[in-house]
């Protein structure tokens, strides 16, 4: 066979290009592409920007009881009609998600695109390399990061990186019923007078709903307890300070209040879920979950109690009330192969029409601060047209933030269950959280 001088000094470009590209392992792009074939992939990253050729590309998210999500991708497909998002459901359980993506991104598979992720991920998926920068992008598109609140964006930065742009702000919030109480508890002591006295109003069967189970979703409301006392589990010089008596008079009246008799008998194996479903059946006075659960108690189809409830800030301790931080962050798989589609998708659903969305159909607070002027956001709730809920969410509590996150919260999930299962004390649990926290992190 013969070769025309053309042919063979492509072929010698080409053969040039693949060695650069194989030298230079440190741009994302490239190291993305280092499973496929390099040349098609990267044709099909400039024709998805410029010819618009229709992908597809897989969103994955935990279970959404909202409208939300449909109604943010509906509208992201209108206008990007030659990309089509495919959902793919994950567990309500973030900390069963969170094992299903490390499962999944470990092996470099290229099945999902897109995913959200927990505020609390984000430093242990840049470290783990599953994940695309996002810095070139925000660059390319002029993202201003000041637009966003700084702790959201601070949460999905790490080694100096953009790993995640900020989707919705979760603050813990306590939701009463306005047909049953003009106004809230301000104190936990308070709530438990309360609770005990009006479980039954109104055909309620409960004084108080929480999450109790063990899993995430119990660390966020002890750390709501323990800081409403004045502890902390990390300080700011990341040392171990859980061991206190500020935690130990925390979990003790959490302990009461799990142990009541104005709450669920089974609330043990209560979860965000379970909260909303027994909310919205009007079975309760009083309950705590994220700001999501507005939206579902105003949801005409599914709700007993609409127009019957307002949120509040959680009752306080000697210290004040605190809200754990929680929220969720849009990333891209490192192994994507429709990188460019996928941060259409992500600029859409983090940017200033995809929150406004959520936050109206699926009552996400967004992480934007002007859309908490606009009319409409604030008529989501009372609290989010309160310029008083910025502050909360700006000053919500973070969970210790650390790569071996899951190690700590698997910790801290173990000892608390035993107190409020009777099977410690919150001496106990304490001071083992003190020593095996410590352990992890010297490891
Ligand atoms: C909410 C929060 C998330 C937290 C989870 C716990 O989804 O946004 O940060 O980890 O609840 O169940």
């Amino acid at each position: 066979m013969k070769f025309s001088k053309l042919a063979l000094s492509s072929m010698l470009l080409i053969a040039l290009v693949f060695f650069l590209v194989a030298c230079n392992s440190d741009s994302s792009e490239q190291d993305n592409n280092d499973e496929s074939d390099t040349s098609s992939a990267n044709g099909e990253q400039a024709s998805e920007g410029s010819e618009e050729e229709p992908v597809t590309i897989v969103y994955a998210r935990g279970v959404d009881t909202t409208p939300g999500t449909e109604a943010v991708i509906k509208a992201f497909e209108e206008k990007f009609p030659h990309i089509k998002v495919e959902q793919r459901e994950m567990p309500a359980d973030t900390g069963q998600s969170h094992d299903q993506y490390v499962t999944l991104l470990s092996s470099q598979s290229s099945e999902i695109d897109v995913f959200n992720a927990d505020v609390i991920w984000p430093a242990e998926f840049a470290q783990a390399n599953y994940v695309l920068e996002l810095d070139r992008f925000i660059e390319k598109d002029g993202i201003n990061m000041d637009d966003y609140f700084p702790g959201t964006v601070a949460a999905a930065n790490f080694n100096g990186k953009q790993w995640a742009m900020p989707q919705y702000t979760d603050a813990g919030v306590f939701y009463y019923r306005t047909d049953i109480v003009d106004e809230p508890p301000a104190t936990w002591d308070e709530l438990i007078e309360m609770a005990s006295e009006l479980k039954g109003e109104n055909g309620t069967e409960y004084g108080y709903l929480m999450q109790a189970a063990q899993y995430e979703g119990l660390i966020t409301n002890a750390i709501e307890f323990i800081a409403s006392y004045g502890g902390e589990v990390v300080d700011e010089n990341n040392n171990v300070v859980v061991d206190s008596p500020e935690t130990i008079k925390a979990l003790d009246k959490m302990k009461e209040i799990v142990t009541s008799d104005f709450v669920p008998e089974n609330i043990v194996n209560f979860m965000e879920i379970e909260t909303e479903n027994a909310w919205i059946e009007g079975n309760a006075v009083f309950a705590r979950n994220w700001p999501y659960m507005m939206a579902s108690s105003n949801d005409e189809e599914r709700s007993e109690i609409v127009d019957n409830v307002e949120m509040s800030r959680l009752p306080a301790g000697d210290e004040g009330t605190a809200a754990s931080l929680g929220g969720w962050m849009t990333m891209i798989n490192r192994y994507s192969e429709h990188p460019e589609a996928a941060w259409e998708f992500v600029k859409f659903i983090s940017g200033p029409e995809g929150q406004k969305i959520s936050a109206l159909e699926g009552g996400r607070a967004p992480t934007l601060s002007a859309l908490y002027d606009d009319p409409e956001v604030q008529g989501v709730s009372s609290l989010f047209a309160n310029p008083e809920f910025r502050e909360v969410l700006q000053s919500a509590v973070p969970r210790p933030v650390s790569p071996i996150y899951p190690e700590v919260s698997d910790i801290m999930q173990i000892e608390i269950s035993k107190v409020l299962t009777g099977d410690q004390t919150s001496e106990e649990a304490a001071k083992n959280m003190q020593e095996k926290i410590e352990a992890a992190m010297a490891e």
